[in-house]
């Protein structure tokens, strides 16, 4: 028999994941323009009435809103919205923040004329569920848009490098960077879309100066890096292993020129 994860525990779990550290400062620093790309290439107007699922501190809900749209900007983690709140208002940019479960979406069927997810939705555990709603917010013929790091580009490779240090996942769950996968992304959202274009594109990052720059930022300011390591902190040796395997996977990927490219999938698609 399988053994179901205490609901509420697990997402207050991740609430609390997802809080630590300084999340906004990466996707500022690091990651700002995914969510701007998101919403271009969802085509987002002043016409639509938009939400962002796993919104964080408003990667691609504030360019969204700056389109004029109308928009939600949702998200599990209640310090992250705040943090996005204080930046719309310096940017003087009116939308609204919601707590919300990308599985269990406190809206109503067909509500929104797109829904886009910028490496967020992905954090879900449980892929068919969030899809499910992704999927029944959205109007016919409205638009999905997603953008998900790939299982093979840096940043799943660097979930990859984490997981044997990392305590195990929840039973049923399904690994983030799966979302990032085309066959398995095309699976979850089915027949119930068409007009399905899929893309890989590199990010280029500039923000590290040294092929271990990256680990260290994580370290101190992404959640999911900072629980594996919290998890190990009790075992110096196991420390300094991850440490080595995250340099290592960093001089992979670091360039002369001091650059990175993270690959990430681009998702847009039509409700049928
Ligand atoms: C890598 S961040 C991306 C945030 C933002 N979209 C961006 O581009 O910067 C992942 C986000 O997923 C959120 N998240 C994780 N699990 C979630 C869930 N089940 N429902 C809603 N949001 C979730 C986290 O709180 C976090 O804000």
């Amino acid at each position: 028999m399988t053994v179901l994860p205490d609901l509420p525990d697990l997402k207050a779990k991740h609430r609390a994941m997802w809080a630590l550290g300084d999340y906004p400062s990466v996707a500022t620093d690091v990651i700002a323009e995914l969510g701007e790309a998101l919403v271009s290439a969802t085509e987002i107007t002043a016409r639509d009435t938009v939400l962002d699922i796993a919104a964080g501190s408003g990667n691609a809900s504030l360019p969204a809103a700056r389109t004029g749209a109308r928009v939600i900007a949702s998200d599990l983690t209640p310090e992250l919205l705040e943090a996005g709140r204080r930046e719309a208002a310096a940017q003087q940019l009116e939308l609204t923040w919601q707590v919300a479960d990308a599985e269990d979406l406190p809206f109503a069927d067909g509500e929104f004329d797109a829904a886009i997810s910028c490496v967020g939705i992905m954090f879900a555990p449980f892929h068919e569920r969030a899809a499910d709603e992704l999927v029944r917010v959205v109007r016919p013929r409205g638009r999905i848009g997603l953008i998900a790091w790939t299982p093979e580009g840096f940043i799943g490779e660097m979930f990859a490098v984490m997981k044997p240090f990392a305590p195990p996942p929840p039973a049923g769950a399904t690994p983030p960077p799966r979302w990032g996968d085309e066959a398995h992304v095309r699976e979850l959202l089915g027949d119930r879309v068409h007009d399905v274009r899929v893309s890989r594109h590199q990010l280029v990052v500039d923000a590290f100066a040294t092929p271990e720059g990256y680990r260290d930022f994580f370290k101190e300011r992404y959640g999911p890096t900072i629980a594996v390591y919290t998890a190990i902190a009790g075992d110096p040796a196991r420390v300094a292993e991850l440490d080595e395997a995250l340099a290592e996977l960093g001089r992979r990927h670091h360039r002369p020129d001091a650059t990175m490219q993270w690959e990430y999938l681009l998702v847009t698609a039509r409700r049928t």
